[in-house]
């Protein structure tokens, strides 16, 4: 059994025996994948009590929790956990059954074929990117939070990383091509800047990474994509399909 949902920025509630009875069913060759914005590894410092509670309930329960990276991911620290090979391509181990899956790599589980790609822009972000040694920090923060203007701060709440870079660009690529660019299933956080226009009516910005994505939608061939970020359940066109709080059974 395979099941994907969307965001869940570090609230796990959906995944309890109650909201979840599938997994009495189940068992740890099945799988939930979250498409981004996982928020499980967002605190400064090594696993704080919280995150490892969370991380430790989820290797207990009866799936395996699969991943790709939304923006909201503290990339310090979630690209400093052991990188495995793991059914055909490469992974984050969190733990044995929590596993990021990384940008531009093919999976295949139970005979299906994933390409996944995290990452996503941030668009809550007007105030801009503050630096904590910047000496007009403090004063700067003090304005926007007095004009409740959103910003972030340089690795205690958003990363560069978020965007993708050329290399994971290119080797998704690779990976694709050695897959004579045919898979089942795209897994992704943000979506093609064709789709992304279509969902925002102009509230969002293309970025080189929905432009990728445009690339890969008109080139690869795929039966679904599923894609988190935009915070809702809907299904754009007829292979493109928005997941939000929703768990769907996908195989
Ligand atoms: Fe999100």
């Amino acid at each position: 059994m395979i099941y994907i949902t969307g965001d869940t920025h570090a609230r796990f509630h959906r995944f309890n025996n109650e909201n979840f009875p599938e997994q009495k069913e189940m068992t740890k060759d099945d799988y939930v994948i979250i498409c981004g914005d996982f928020g499980g590894v967002f605190d400064v410092g090594w696993e704080s009590k919280s995150e490892k509670y969370w991380l430790d309930w989820f290797e207990e329960r009866n799936f395996t929790l699969l991943f790709v990276d939304g923006n909201h991911e503290n990339f310090d620290r979630l690209y400093g956990y052991p990188v495995k090979e793991w059914h055909g391509g490469k992974v984050h181990e969190l733990r044995p059954h929590v596993l990021h899956l990384m940008r531009g790599q093919v999976f295949e589980i139970d005979g299906k074929k994933f390409f996944t790609f995290g990452g996503a822009s941030s668009h809550d972000i007007q105030g801009g990117i503050l630096e904590v040694d910047d000496p007009q920090f403090k004063a700067k923060k003090r304005l926007l939070d007095k004009e409740w203007v959103p910003y972030r701060i340089n690795h205690l709440s958003w990363w560069e990383q978020e965007l993708a870079s050329k290399e994971e660009m290119e080797e998704g690529r690779e990976n694709l091509r050695k897959h004579d660019y045919t898979v089942d299933f795209i897994v992704t956080h943000c979506c093609s800047s064709s789709t992304q226009a279509m969902i925002g009516a102009g509230l969002y910005q293309p970025d080189r990474e929905t432009d990728y994505l445009e690339f890969i939608k008109n080139y690869a061939n795929y039966k679904k994509w599923f894609f988190g970020h935009y915070h809702d359940n809907r299904n754009i066109l007829d292979k493109e399909i928005l997941v939000y709080e929703q768990i769907i059974r996908i195989a």
